[in-house]
């Protein structure tokens, strides 16, 4: 969805503070109806785009300089393109440093250029913020080189970005997301091949997104251990089979025959790995035939797949989850993203969608006693320019 309103205010800042016209580039974040933790397992995952997004603003400068501003995130930076840093800064600069940094590597060649990036996705609340400021990133640099790359490219390259400077180790999904996501579908998306398939979403029903308001951290640890262990599982399955590369190509037959070798947790993290991949296939199944109670069930055992053998939910992610079930018009939902705090996603009948707003923050506020926010979303068109 392009912003024209937001769009048109970003372009007047930025004549304001650089005195030129900007080229400005938008790229989405997401939510995930299903498929987690499945990608960087080369599995399957099935993401849409949502209209939140972020815009970054750019125009060349006369210099090798890089100098970006936010009005939403503290601080201007400055950096001499030539010596650019080679480790993280620790600021959300780092995002746009990782980028130019891989940008550089592929042979591309960077001008000096004032940047303005306006983010309007919740930080920290698993909607992929950071994908979409890296992907906006990157079309706009590659806006001023002569450099064209097809958007799967854009998106390994963002990817690339976030694993090696910013130090997450994260999968493909958000970025192919945000780069290739088409309004109202949601894309099932093979992360070995990158090979995608558009599944629509029946026209009837909104994704709503219910944010816990509790945070998480990707950088830090858990995400990256359950890397690990998924890594570790590899390694114990491939004695067994040598063709087995990654858990993507263990079947639950052969899980479960050597499951009892396994040390107790590498086994329950494999065991979510292998059966969610299953759930994503019969997921975009389920919904190409407008089956909902069927993709209820599976979004359902998915949640209960990542609280109990993944493990990482959290009691607030459970409580929202839990204050779905019976609402009007509920046809699905469970926890998305990364977990450890951050959104559910609840498929609900449009005609239901603003109660089922109301009713869920009020049982979630009974519970916890916190405040939620709930944002009632389609699936949108993946990133670009905006003219
Ligand atoms: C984060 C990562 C993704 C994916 C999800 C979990 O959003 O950025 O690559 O691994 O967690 O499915």
């Amino acid at each position: 969805m392009t912003n024209p309103m937001k769009a048109g205010e970003l372009n007047q800042h930025f004549q304001t503070r650089f005195g030129n016209q900007p080229r400005i580039f938008r790229a989405p974040g997401r939510v995930n109806l299903i498929g987690e933790h499945t990608d960087y397992n080369d599995g399957y995952v099935m993401p849409a785009a949502v209209a939140f997004s972020t815009y970054v603003a750019i125009a060349a400068r006369p210099d090798r300089k890089l100098v970006i501003h936010s009005e939403e995130f503290p601080g201007r930076f400055a950096f001499d393109l030539d010596h650019l840093p080679e480790k993280r800064t620790g600021e959300w600069c780092d995002y746009i440093l990782g980028v130019a940094a891989v940008l550089r590597e592929r042979g591309i060649d960077l001008q000096g250029a004032n940047l303005l990036v306006h983010g309007e996705i919740p930080i920290g609340a698993g909607l992929s913020s950071s994908a979409a400021i890296e992907v906006a990133t990157a079309l706009a640099l590659m806006s001023l080189s002569a450099a064209q790359l097809p958007l799967t490219a854009v998106a390994q390259l963002c990817r690339q970005a976030e694993n090696t400077f910013v130090g997450a180790r994260v999968g493909i999904m958000d970025q192919f997301v945000s780069c290739l996501g088409k309004a109202g579908h949601s894309l099932l998306l093979d992360c070995r091949s990158l090979e995608f398939q558009l599944v629509q979403i029946p026209s009837g029903l909104s994704l709503v997104v219910c944010n816990t308001m509790t945070r998480h951290d990707l950088a830090t640890g858990a995400y990256n251990t359950r890397r690990e262990e998924c890594e570790a599982g590899t390694r114990y399955l491939k004695k067994w089979n040598p063709a087995i590369r990654a858990l993507r190509d263990v079947s639950l037959e052969f899980l479960e025959l050597h499951l009892q070798d396994l040390p107790a947790t590498i086994a329950k993290r494999c065991s979510h790995v292998v059966r969610e991949n299953r759930r994503t296939l019969d997921a975009a199944e389920a919904l190409t035939e407008g089956n909902l109670d069927r993709v209820a069930q599976l979004m359902l055992q998915s949640h209960e797949s990542l609280r109990d053998l993944y493990e990482v939910s959290c009691h607030e992610l459970d409580v929202m989850v839990e204050s779905a079930e019976g609402l009007p018009g509920f046809c699905g939902g469970r926890m998305t993203g990364g977990g450890f705090g951050g959104c559910t996603v609840n498929l609900v009948r449009h005609e239901n969608a603003d109660e089922f707003a109301t009713r869920i923050s009020e049982r979630y506020r009974n519970r916890t006693g916190i405040s939620c926010q709930v944002y009632l979303c389609t699936a949108e068109d993946g990133a670009g320019e905006i003219t």
